[in-house]
């Protein structure tokens, strides 16, 4: 028997192990060597049931997704048909369903007429966040054995189900007492189905799924459902698929699914959010780290500072079950600090994704103090004050002081220099930093920044300390900024002066919302303050402020006190949190174009476009030029998990491959021309960027 498959006969049941590490995934030669196994044991007189098993205990996370996109793919004996003539055997088959079915793993169980799991089985279709639908049956098993309305929720969210809730859907028809249980288990469920002469598959529970559905069913699904897609193909296709599923007998209904999924496997959408899957895996991988790097253990975190940001920061770790110390200055704000983490998770409680013991557990892990003498013992300790240079050094003086040997000592600057923050410490090895997005307990993205003389197993703790916590870590150099404000900077440069030159903040939010980035530039810099933008910007004036239209529209409303959300007024007017076009800000920009003699005329959404993503494209390929990103598909998942990028468009990079990169020079290249002065003084290509253009190159890369 093939490699990939263990077979076994024992005692009248054929015993099928998919043998494929890591995951099982359902590739070409796995697919033909399970086809040729199940023809063997169906062959068999003395075999009277098959049972399908991970044999490495995992039952399988689906299609081979770096097969899609290519002719493997499809190849013969492709996943469809291998699982439909899985359902024509003779014989009952049962899935044994270990730790995971995922995607086409839950496709090869709804093909089995029996399936068992365990405690820890995990059930879904999560195709959805590849950009595609399941696309082997899926579609029109699911909804026959669970309902409708279950199905399409399980696809629509690409949601992972636990073994209790899959029992009680109906997904699993029973389940073995532990994992180590689970093939005898399902052995026992095998010679019960042989002994009781049970049906190869036995009926359906919704077999006319259309029956009992309410007649506007799918209308008010979608009139609830669809302003959530935005521009995604993807559940759109589930959608019909699911249709289908009700208007078609199943065979008809299979080919509808598989024409909707060949569409979806070729859409750019599905290319980009392949690649944003691969490009997470990718991350985690660092040059200089090993899998033998050894790691500090984590057992304690401190965190410094208990605003909004520090105490956001701490919630990470008592999600997690790992105890953290608050520090402050003063005792009140310390207490508003862990008053503030408790209404937060009230909230979540009230929403019911957590209960009142998990809040109390949660909480008890969290403790403050006004002393840090306290944090003598902490594995990790992450500053979070205000900031400034002269502030940070002075607590890493401290923690340098009290901090038992080895501790990780880690800054939560956004912009601030890792280096000479390490440099107070007589532990440079020792200090990395740990940029945090706000909310910090919600957003994914986790910038870990590599100082000079950080240590590689530093490095290498904190990346895995990051998806501990559930983030996606990614490494940056030190610059102003790392590489998400960085990028940051010209994109929103470009927003200020279009608005200069004659368009409306909402117009310049209207183009970027309508690529389906969840918010514009302005809306963006009102949420986030006017006043913090500000005070970043002047720190740094001197080093990237070249001309006094630099920004001006922002400069002008933190003068005038207009912070943006939090004072009701900024580059909007609020009325909670409805936001409104505002006149003031128009005239203002009028007038300072005038005074900077800046021409107005009206500006098209193309211009708009081009100049904030080029430019944002353009400081991208600088940065990976200079070594600060190691890796193309590492700015991407900094835009995507930290600012609100569309996955489905893959990430800044990987947009400007779609675009193609001689687009992208030959714009910045035509801005640089027609914009005057400020068209020299800002469109200059990124060296890398004309390289690659001039070596015909299509891809981000280092050369
Ligand atoms: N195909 C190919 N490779 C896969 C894979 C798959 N379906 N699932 C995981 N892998 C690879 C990963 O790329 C990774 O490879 P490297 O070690 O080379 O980086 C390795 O397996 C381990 O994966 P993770 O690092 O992600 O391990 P994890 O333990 O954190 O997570 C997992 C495991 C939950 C299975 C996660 O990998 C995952 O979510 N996989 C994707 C599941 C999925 O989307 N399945 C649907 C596929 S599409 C489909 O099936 C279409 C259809 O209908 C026909």
């Amino acid at each position: 028997m093939h490699s990939l498959i263990t077979y076994q006969v024992d005692d009248s049941l054929a015993l099928i192990g998919l043998a494929r590490p890591p995951v099982n995934a359902l590739g070409q030669p796995l697919r033909a060597a399970l086809l040729e196994a199940c023809e063997l044991a169906n062959g068999d007189p003395s075999v009277r049931a098959i049972v399908i098993h991970g044999a490495n205990g995992l039952f399988c996370a689906g299609a081979d997704i770096t097969e899609f996109g290519s002719p493997a793919s499809f190849a013969a004996p492709d996943l469809p048909g291998l699982l439909l003539r899985l359902t024509r055997l003779d014989k009952p088959v049962i899935a044994a369903i270990g730790k995971l079915a995922l995607g086409g793993g839950l496709e090869l169980a709804l093909a089995c007429g029996y399936r068992i799991g365990e405690t820890n089985t995990r059930v879904g279709l999560p195709e959805i966040n590849l950009g595609l639908l399941p696309g082997a049956g899926g579609t029109q098993r699911l909804p026959r054995l669970i309902g409708v309305a279950a199905a399409l929720d399980m696809m629509i969210s690409g949601a992972q189900v636990a073994a209790d809730r899959a029992l009680a859907l109906g997904i699993l028809d029973r389940l073995a007492a532990s994992p180590e249980q689970l093939l005898a288990s399902a052995c026992d469920y095998a010679r019960e189905l042989i002994a009781s002469a049970a049906p190869v598959r036995p009926a359906e529970p919704f077999a006319e799924p259309a029956k009992d559905l309410e007649a506007d069913f799918f209308e008010r699904y979608c009139v609830e459902q669809e302003p959530r897609w935005k521009t995604r193909l993807a559940p759109r296709l589930v959608f019909s698929a699911v249709q289908a599923a009700c208007l078609l007998p199943l065979e008809q209904g299979l080919a509808r699914e598989l024409a909707l999924f060949k569409q979806a496997e070729a859409s750019r959408q599905s290319e980009a959010l392949r690649h944003v899957f691969f490009a997470e895996r990718e991350a985690g991988k660092v040059p200089g780290i090993e899998a033998s790097t050894a790691l500090r253990p984590i057992a304690k975190v401190a965190v410094i500072g208990a605003g909004t940001m520090g105490g956001g920061i701490a919630m990470n770790f008592a999600n997690a079950g790992i105890p953290v110390t608050l520090l402050e200055r003063q005792g009140d704000a310390l207490d508003r600090g862990l008053v503030h983490i408790r209404q937060t998770y009230a909230i979540s409680v009230k929403r019911g994704k957590l209960t009142d013991t998990q809040l109390e557990q949660r909480m008890a892990l969290l403790s403050g103090t006004l002393d840090y003498a306290d944090l003598a013992d902490a594995d990790l300790v992450i500053e979070a004050v205000f900031e400034q240079l002269a502030i940070k050094q002075d607590v890493f003086r401290q923690l340098d002081r009290v901090c038992k040997p080895g501790a990780i000592l880690a800054t939560n600057t956004s912009s601030l220099d890792v280096d000479q923050i390490a440099a107070v410490t007589a532990r440079p090895q020792d200090v990395i930093g740990l940029h945090f997005f706000s909310p910090a307990n919600v957003m994914r993205l986790l910038e870990v920044v590599n100082a000079r003389e950080t240590a590689p197993e530093v490095l290498a703790t904190t990346l895995k300390m990051g998806r501990t916590i559930g983030k996606i870590p990614v490494v940056s150099g030190v610059c102003f900024g790392f590489i998400g404000n960085r990028m940051l900077e010209p994109y929103a440069r470009e927003a200020h002066r279009l608005v200069l030159e004659g368009a409306t903040p909402a117009q310049v939010d209207d183009v970027l919302t309508g690529l389906d980035l969840n918010m514009g530039v302005f809306t963006m810099l009102d949420l986030a303050g006017v006043d913090v933008n500000f005070l970043v910007r002047d720190a740094n004036r001197a080093a990237i402020a070249h001309d006094d239209s630099y920004c001006r529209l922002g400069d002008e409303l933190y003068s005038l006190g207009r912070y943006g959300q939090k004072t009701g007024r900024g580059f909007y007017q609020y009325e909670g949190r409805q936001r409104h076009n505002d006149y003031e800000v128009v005239a203002l920009a009028e007038r300072l174009a005038g005074e900077l003699h800046i021409p107005r005329r009206p500006v098209d959404d193309k211009e708009i476009h081009d100049r904030c993503l080029f430019m944002l494209i353009n400081e991208g390929i600088q940065l990976l030029d200079e070594g600060i990103a190691l890796r193309a598909s590492d700015i991407d998942l900094v835009w995507i998990n930290g600012y609100g990028f569309p996955a489905h468009l893959g990430g800044p990079m990987h947009y400007a491959e779609q675009i193609g990169l001689d687009r992208v020079l030959a714009g910045i290249r035509y801005f640089r021309q027609t914009l005057g002065d400020y068209g020299q003084m800002w469109f200059t290509p990124a060296p890398l960027l004309e390289r690659l253009v001039a070596a015909g190159k299509t891809t981000v890369e280092r050369i």
